[in-house]
Parts: structure tokens; C-alpha cells; sequence
């Protein structure tokens, strides 16, 4: 077993409860070179990522597919052109879609994606945060580009739409935690009371129609939005709400055109928030999500914010993987679901 390690992968693209979709497998231990580190994977959260990536298609991997892109460990090794880790850091990171996902016991990864472990969490609950932590923390201060400052955001609010899921828990905090006043949407009692212990102030029913629950909350209408489910049903309802000079952010791909003529009154804009867009791309500003990681983590450990950990589904095996896949494919998550050790 020296070379070799515990994985669960794929080779086909199948529905989850077909007995191949993920497979407990045995295959080489990779080595880190350049800038890459290799991490000893101590526990994983699952993202409706995988499961996307995973959905059914016709095609056949030669070399197992290995899923998973949120990742805590411990730094095994560094390759040589490393500055920024050793051996024996713990860290935690989101990861790259262009590689090998980290659903196994040892993961390569380059190190500016990666950021430091915040200290008061275990692994698990470290597991929680990285992928959800940095596609909020870009979309509200780089895509949204909201002050840190909470003295410019007193007046200032911000609708988040799936305020109960892994992305919106976070969000929550983090715009929380610059003063933002916070509308987040929930359509479940469960989800309602999850999305106010995150720290929203107002809570509104996605099913429902937004212009007058605002109005019953003596909004008038919404800053910035932050959309993290359904970009094409919530469109012309965003489109409504968000004020004048506002600013729209989704993160959820659409499969028709929107009209995006519907802003142009309003003069509001709309962005894209990719968490993958800079490693996919190879972009200078890569080094930001190692930057972002380690705020994330220094805020974690000062409790400004916490972790979304919220069901621990056991150790890291097909089985288990594949309950917390089709948990995900319910779309009815609230906060993460993690994974830990092999066994
Ligand atoms: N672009 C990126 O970089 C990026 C990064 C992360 C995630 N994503 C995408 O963002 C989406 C959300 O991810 P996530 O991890 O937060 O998902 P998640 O945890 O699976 O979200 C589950 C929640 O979705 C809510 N929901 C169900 N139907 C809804 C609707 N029609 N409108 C609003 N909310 C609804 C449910 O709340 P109720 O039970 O209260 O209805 C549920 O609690 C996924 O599509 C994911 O692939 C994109």
C-alpha cells in the first residue's frame, strides 16, 4: 500500500442508486512537484457540484473519476517550488475542477488555493467551509464589491435567495458581519429558524411572492441580491425588487437565456460568480483564494462567523458518499454535509 491509497470514484456517469455511481478503489498515490502540495485528507464536505458532475451522461473514464472539492488536512508534502506550506500544516481549500477531486486519502493541490485551518475547528467542521466560504466571500466583495466597512453598509441591504442551503449559511454570516441588513429567503419552518440562527434579519418564502413580503417588512426594494438557486425563475422577480443602481449576483448556471433587458431601467447590473473561474483559467489573482481562505479562517477563529456544518454522514466510502449525494439531489440540504477518516 506504500504507493498506493483509498479512493471513491467513478467510471461511469450513472443515477445514484445504480450500485456503480461511486466505487470504494484502490489506486496510486500521487507525489507533489511545483507549487503543488500533497495533503493528507482528513475529512471532506460534499457541494451540489459533485452531483452535478456526476449526473448521468454517456461516457466512459478510462482512469477513475475522483469527485470531491472541499476539502481539511494535514500537509504531507511540498514540491519544490512551494513558499507558502510545510509539512505538518493543517489546512483547508476548495480545490480545482481541472484536477482530481479530493475524495481520497491523499490529494495534490496547488497552494495558492489553499489557506490555513482555522485552529478552534476540528477537521470536520473545517471541512464545512472552504468551497460555500469563498464563492460567498467573492460574489458579496469582489462581484458585488460590498465595503468591509459596516459604517458604509448601515442602510444598506441585501437579498439572498436559498438563504438555508451551504452557500447561503455562510453568506448570511459574512454579510452579517459588515453591517449589511440581511433579507434571506427559506420556504420550510426548519429552514426559516436555520436561516435566522445564521443571523438574518428578515426571512421571506421563495415560493411566495417577494414584492409583498418586502413591502409587509416596509422594504421598498433590495440594494444588492445574492442568487443562489434557480437564476431563470427568480429573474424577473430580481428584476422587481433589486433598487435603482442596485447589483445582481448568481451563482447557479442557467440553461435559457435571461432577459437581461429587464435591468436596464434600473441601470442595475448582473455578475457571475464562478468559485472555479481562477484556477480554471490560471489567473494572476489565483493567490486571492488562499488570501480569502485565511480571513475566512482568522474570522472563525475570532467568532465572527461560524461553520455550517450541519450532518456528519460518517467516514469517507462509496456508501456513505452515495447517501450524501442523494441527500443533495432532494434539494432540501440545510447547511453542509461532511465526511471523515477512511476506514
Ligand atoms: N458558481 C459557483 O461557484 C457555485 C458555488 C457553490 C454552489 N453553486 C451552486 O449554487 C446552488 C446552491 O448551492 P448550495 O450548496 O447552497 O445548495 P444546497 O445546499 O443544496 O441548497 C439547498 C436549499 O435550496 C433551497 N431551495 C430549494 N428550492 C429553492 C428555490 N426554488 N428557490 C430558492 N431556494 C430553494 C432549499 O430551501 P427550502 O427548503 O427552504 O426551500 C434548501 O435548503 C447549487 O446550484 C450549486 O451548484 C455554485
Amino acid at each position: 500500500m506504500e504507493n498506493k491509497m483509498k479512493a471513491v470514484g467513478l467510471y461511469r456517469y450513472l443515477p445514484i442508486d445504480d450500485p456503480e455511481s461511486l466505487l470504494d478503489l484502490t489506486i496510486p498515490k500521487p507525489q507533489a512537484k511545483g507549487r503543488d502540495l500533497l495533503v493528507r485528507v482528513k475529512a471532506i464536505s460534499v457541494n451540489p457540484v459533485d452531483t452535478k458532475i456526476r449526473a448521468s451522461k454517456d461516457q466512459i473514464e478510462e482512469k477513475p473519476k475522483i469527485l470531491g472539492w472541499d476539502v481539511a488536512g494535514i500537509v504531507k508534502e511540498v514540491g519544490e517550488d512551494c513558499t507558502l506550506f510545510q509539512a505538518g500544516d493543517e489546512v483547508f481549500y476548495a480545490g480545482d475542477s481541472t484536477r482530481q477531486g479530493a475524495n481520497s486519502q491523499f490529494h495534490l493541490i496547488d497552494e495558492r488555493i489553499v489557506g490555513k485551518k482555522p485552529d478552534s475547528l476540528d477537521f470536520s467542521a473545517a471541512a464545512s467551509l472552504p468551497l460555500t466560504s469563498l464563492t460567498a466571500y467573492e460574489a458579496l466583495f469582489e462581484h458585488l464589491a460590498i465595503s468591509h466597512n459596516p459604517s458604509s453598509n448601515a442602510n444598506k441591504n441585501l437579498l439572498i435567495i436559498n438563504g438555508a442551503g451551504g452557500v447561503g449559511s455562510i453568506a448570511i454570516q459574512l454579510a452579517k458581519s459588515v453591517g449589511l441588513t440581511v433579507i434571506a429567503t427559506a420556504s420550510r419552518p426548519e429552514t426559516r429558524d436555520w436561516v435566522k440562527e445564521q443571523g438574518a434579519d428578515i426571512v421571506i418564502n421563495h415560493h411566495q411572492d417577494f414584492s409583498s413580503q418586502l413591502k409587509e417588512a416596509n422594504i421598498e426594494n433590495v440594494g444588492y441580491i445574492l442568487c443562489l438557486h434557480s437564476t431563470q425563475m427568480h429573474w424577473s422577480t430580481m428584476a422587481e425588487v433589486i433598487a435603482p443602481l442596485g447589483k445582481i449576483c448568481s451563482i447557479v448556471e442557467t440553461d435559457k437565456p435571461v432577459d437581461l433587458g429587464l435591468l436596464k431601467d434600473k441601470s442595475a447590473t448582473f455578475s457571475w460568480e464562478f468559485m472555479f473561474t481562477k484556477s480554471l483559467f490560471k489567473t494572476p489573482e489565483m493567490i486571492t483564494q488562499h488570501e480569502f481562505l485565511n480571513k475566512i479562517s482568522q474570522m472563525v477563529d475570532q467568532n465572527e462567523i461560524h461553520a455550517t456544518k450541519n450532518h456528519h454522514y460518517g467516514t469517507i466510502n462509496a456508501e456513505n458518499l452515495k447517501k450524501a449525494h442523494k441527500q443533495l439531489e432532494t434539494d432540501t440540504t440545510i447547511g453542509k454535509i461532511v465526511l471523515e477518516g477512511f476506514d
